[in-house]
This record gives C-alpha cells, sequence and structure tokens, in this order.
C-alpha cells in the first residue's frame, strides 16, 4: 500500500485555501516545537458563521493536505460546529495518515481552535 492515500496526495499538490485574509476576525497560529513546523489559519466569521477560511501553512505535506482538508471541512459551518473538529476526523477525511504523521493533523485542529479563540476573544471586547 502506498505511504500516502491519493486524497493527501491531492490536497498537498493543490491545496484549497492557501492565502490570507486582510479583514479576517478570527486569526491563530500555531507551532510544533520537534518539527518546527508552524501553522497560521485566517476566519471571516459572520453571524457565528465561517464565511470564509484561509491558511499559510510552512510545513510537511501532510501537514499541508491536513490544513487544506480542515479548511473544506469548516468552511461553511457554525462556529460551534468547527469548534468540535478534530484531527481524528481530518485524517479519516483524508483516508488516513500514517501513525507517525498524526501530529501534522493535530497542528491543523489547534491552528483552526486557536483562531476560533481569537475570534471568541475579540467578540468579547
Ligand atoms: Fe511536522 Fe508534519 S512533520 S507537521
Amino acid at each position: 500500500m502506498a505511504l500516502y492515500s491519493e486524497k493527501v496526495m491531492d490536497h498537498f499538490r493543490n491545496p484549497r485555501n492557501v492565502g490570507v485574509i486582510e479583514d479576517a476576525n478570527g486569526i491563530g497560529e500555531v507551532g510544533n516545537a520537534k518539527c518546527g513546523d508552524i501553522m497560521k489559519m485566517y476566519l471571516k466569521i459572520e453571524d457565528d458563521v465561517i464565511q470564509d477560511v484561509k491558511f499559510e501553512t510552512f510545513g510537511c505535506g501532510s501537514a499541508i493536505a491536513s490544513s487544506s482538508m480542515a479548511t473544506e471541512m469548516i468552511k461553511g459551518k457554525p462556529v460551534s460546529e468547527a469548534m468540535n473538529l478534530t484531527n481524528k476526523a481530518v485524517a479519516e477525511a483524508l483516508d488516513g495518515l500514517p501513525d507517525y504523521k498524526m501530529h501534522c493533523s493535530v497542528l491543523a485542529e489547534e491552528a483552526i481552535k486557536s483562531a476560533l479563540d481569537d475570534y471568541n476573544k475579540r467578540k468579547e471586547q
């Protein structure tokens, strides 16, 4: 069996939602100290619904594929639903990741949660 699924390769080669949202109202940045990879997530949220999402990932192919898939999974979804996205769900949507690459999908979950936290904080102010 190939190490990476077709879906991982597809999202790695043609990542969806790459870039920056200038007027984002939720921004999160996370990194993994061990591998040094960094992921930044931008959210544009209106009426508690994610209207747009973009990401920048300086990292491995699995991290790029995970962020691409994760953004597709939360686009158009309510904040409450996006909050429940797990790295496991992202990895499953990619038809699996090798065990030693699961932490790359964790980065995607954390980046989204961090951006949602930022959105909630801004809302309180
Ligand atoms: Fe670090 Fe993939 S090796 S996120």
